[in-house]
């Protein structure tokens, strides 16, 4: 058994403690070290008239047997005064029991205006005062428990009660959002539905069921469930007779009844009500955001074809009504972007690069020679236009914010962004669709520096709810996405997101609190806050850029991508890359759940670079080098100490094909337990070797000498010639396929 639950040192405020349960709370409170206030008004059942003997009886009670407590006569509508009564006999607040009541029991038709309001002045509205009264000094010491009475007159209903079982659930509700809004602050709120003898109960029970019913049966929950070691919060419970047990919502799996390009209605309702009731495989949402999910689910399976995304948009509004014909080819007011180094930086480091890797120092270092600003910074300046509320200056655009979700987005640039500049974005609403379910504008934006057009974007913006207008379901001006073939990928690349990677990106500007605020993601629908589409957008394309363009940003031309799922902070993004000629299929997956956040993709590039990094990439070019090095690889993992203790350098090779670089390949004999890795060295090769493909293969099989290779020019060696000794060992162990 543990140790017995103390309360010493905290402050209880029990409201209604005269008698009945608050009674015996502030009896147990007491005894197990609290010091309580024993609130009371002392009035009759029905709450009429008040004195204050029933909290002064329970406080001598409390000191008869040494324990700590003070008495308050005020009804709770007063919750400052019962709160300040705990502070000024105890300097403190950290537990509050919301117990008071009184019962108006009438059939339905009979209940007069006072009767429903002073049920909910005394139930709901004394607890909401009580609690809010405490709140500020549970947050500010991070210590809080809080208590609601419910009763099961309010979660099933019951007969003469529909004032009392109204304020009741209410108090559910009231203490579900509270458990959301206090957990932060370690204050935690759960809800009771007691039974028990009392005077409350001794009407409706008979006397031999009021005795057996005690309330100490139902103290010692309550008293669980106040004790700092307990974590349980936005929670219901039955509790009685000395038996406990925990509530929960149930939801059936449900039918969908819409159908794309159909009218919903209410025969098809009728047609499904057994599926729509059925509990079968039924589910148990915990949160608002588990509830509305399903309808995020819903929306993207019927809707698929337009192309909804789970991606909400940053400040793009949204509209209860959209006229096309006013507002297809309006220009949002010009806006401006001034920007030095910082901003790219920024915006490099937002999208997940990292001195880590020493090819990013050219994005993240102001004095690299080659100092490069990001291609898809692009949509950066350009949203400026978006950013600044001009979407809502538009006629026939009204549109409601908490409804748009980013769907797509295209990018192209006509010159490789400058690293610093003042930019000038014209954005014009260049089409609305009508998707039935909702309205998809397509925005176009193009920005200057001077005369010099830099490059041009498209946001495809959904705005859930507003279609139905009788727009087209298509538009030339729409920049397609495109499928990857179908095959495994060329290559894959994968980098983890950090838990701040949204609070750190949003600093380039994008400051949608659904990035970085739990309750306003929480009323999207979402767990916690999402990371910005465009963010995942920025690590697929920089993907791309390494892998098929070495990073040269001159390369990159154009990108489209299709926002398919959230990704949350912390989560791996995948790409998954495809290289046909000049254009880059891809895909971004959530690597922990399988995901695809980012869908029918592709990267264009003027020229796709004849060095290729990832081990996919290089299979795909079929060199035969490829597979020697994977073994190389494999045997070394089981004798790399020792090979390192021997050979302690790093070689760099450079495998050619038809004249040209076609693979790297690292073997680091140096750190650690040694390492085969694709790709040019991260950090200082000792020796570089370059040969070709056949050449390579001729040398491991045994056919070519490597001396006679090297003074037949075959075999080119920078660096520390005298390693490549030690170099044969390997090739002569470690090579053999
Ligand atoms: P009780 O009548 O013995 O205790 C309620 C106490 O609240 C009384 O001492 C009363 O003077 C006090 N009170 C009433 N109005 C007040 C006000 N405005 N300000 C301060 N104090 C006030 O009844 P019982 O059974 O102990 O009820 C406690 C709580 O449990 C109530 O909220 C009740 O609705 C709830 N409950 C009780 C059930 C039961 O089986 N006893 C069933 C379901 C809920």
């Amino acid at each position: 058994m543990g140790s017995p639950l103390r309360f010493d040192g905290r402050v209880v405020l029990v409201t209604g403690a005269g008698g009945g349960l608050g009674r015996s709370y502030a009896l147990a409170f007491a005894e197990r070290g609290a010091s309580v206030v024993v609130n009371d008004l002392g009035g009759d059942i029905k709450g009429d008239g008040k004195s204050s003997s029933a909290a002064d009886k329970v406080v001598e009670e409390i000191r008869a047997k040494g324990g700590k407590a003070v008495a308050n006569y005020d009804s709770v509508e007063a919750g400052e005064k019962l709160v300040q009564t705990a502070l000024d006999a105890f300097g403190r607040i950290d537990i509050v029991i919301n117990n008071a009541g009184i019962l108006r029991d009438r059939s339905f038709a009979r209940i007069s205006d006072a009767d429903w309001d002073i049920i909910h002045r005394v139930h709901l509205r004394g607890s909401f005062l009580v609690t809010r009264a405490a709140w500020n000094h549970m947050k500010n010491q991070k210590f809080g428990r809080i208590i609601m009475t419910s009763s099961a007159a309010g979660i099933y209903g019951n007969f003469g009660q529909a004032n009392y079982s109204a304020a009741k659930l209410g108090l559910v509700g009231l203490s579900n959002t509270l458990a959301l809004e206090g957990v932060k602050y370690n204050i935690l709120s759960n809800a009771i539905a007691p039974t028990a003898g009392s005077r409350l109960t001794q009407t409706v029970m008979p006397q031999d069921l009021l005795d057996a019913l005690k309330p100490e049966y139902v103290t010692p929950l309550v008293l669980w469930l106040c004790h700092e070691s307990c974590q349980e919060n936005g929670s219901l419970f039955e509790v009685g007779a000395g038996w406990i047990g925990k509530l929960r919502w149930e939801r059936t799996l449900g039918a969908i009844i819409r159908q794309q390009n159909h009218q919903m209605t209410p025969e098809a309702v009728r047609d499904e009500w057994e599926k729509i009731c059925n509990f079968d495989n039924s589910t148990n949402p915990q949160t608002i955001g588990e509830s509305t999910a399903k309808l995020y689910e819903v929306l993207s399976s019927v809707d698929t074809e337009s192309g909804i995304s789970m991606n909400p948009t940053s400040q793009l509004t949204s509209a209860s009504g959209i006229d096309p014909s006013q507002a297809i080819g309006q220009k949002l007011p010009v806006s401006s972007y001034s920007y030095t180094h910082l901003q790219p930086i920024l915006y490099a480091l937002g999208v997940g690069m990292s001195t880590k890797d020493p090819d990013h120092l050219k994005f993240l270092y102001e004095g690299s020679d080659d100092f490069s600003c990001l291609p898809t910074f692009g949509v950066i300046m350009s949203q400026a236009a978006l950013m600044s509320g001009g979407l809502a200056s538009v006629p026939g655009l009204s549109i409601d914010f908490t409804r748009v979700l980013h769907g797509e987005q295209y990018l192209e640039l006509y010159k490789p962004i400058p690293t610093s500049g003042d930019m000038r974005s014209e954005a014009t609403v260049a089409d609305i669709l009508d998707k039935g379910s909702g309205a998809l504008i397509l925005l176009d934006a193009k920005t200057y520096s001077g005369n010099d057009l830099i490059c041009y974007s498209q946001f495809s913006v959904f705005v859930v709810g507003a279609g139905g207008f009788g727009g087209k379901r298509s538009s030339p001006k729409a920049k397609p996405t495109a499928d990857p073939p179908n095959r495994p990928p060329d290559a894959v690349a994968s980098d983890v997101t950090t838990l701040d990677q949204a609070a750190l990106y949003r600093l380039s500007g994008d400051w949608n609190p659904l990035h970085i605020d739990p309750s306003f993601a929480a009323l999207g629908g979402f767990k916690r806050p999402i990371l910005h589409g465009l963010c995942s957008f920025g690590f697929s394309a920089r993907h791309v850029l390494k892998h098929f363009a070495n990073n040269d940003v001159s390369k990159f031309k154009a990108i489209k991508v299709r926002f398919a799922k959230p990704v949350i902070p912390g989560q791996t993004l995948q790409t998954e890359m495809w290289k046909e000629g000049n254009r880059i299929y891809l895909q971004a997956k959530v690597k922990e759940t399988g995901d695809i956040a980012i869908a029918g993709a592709y990267v264009d590039l003027t020229s796709a670079a004849s060095t290729v990094e990832s081990i996919d990439a290089q299979q795909g070019a079929g060199l035969q080098s490829d597979l020697v090095f994977h073994e190389i690889s494999r045997r070394i993992k089981d004798v790399g100490g020792e090979m390192v203790k021997k050979v302690n350098a790093i070689f760099q090779w450079d495998i050619t094909k038809d004249g040209k670089t076609a693979a790297q390949w690292t073997i680091d004999l140096k750190n650690g337990s040694g390492e085969v890795y694709p790709g040019k060295v991260r950090g200082r090769a000792d020796t570089t070797f370059t040969l070709s493909d056949q050449d390579f293969m001729d040398l491991v099989l045994g056919k070519l000498n490597p001396q006679k290779a090297f003074f037949a020019g075959k075999l080119k060696v920078k660096g520390n010639i005298m390693l490549s000794q030690k170099l044969e060992v390997i090739l002569k162990d470690y090579a053999k396929l």
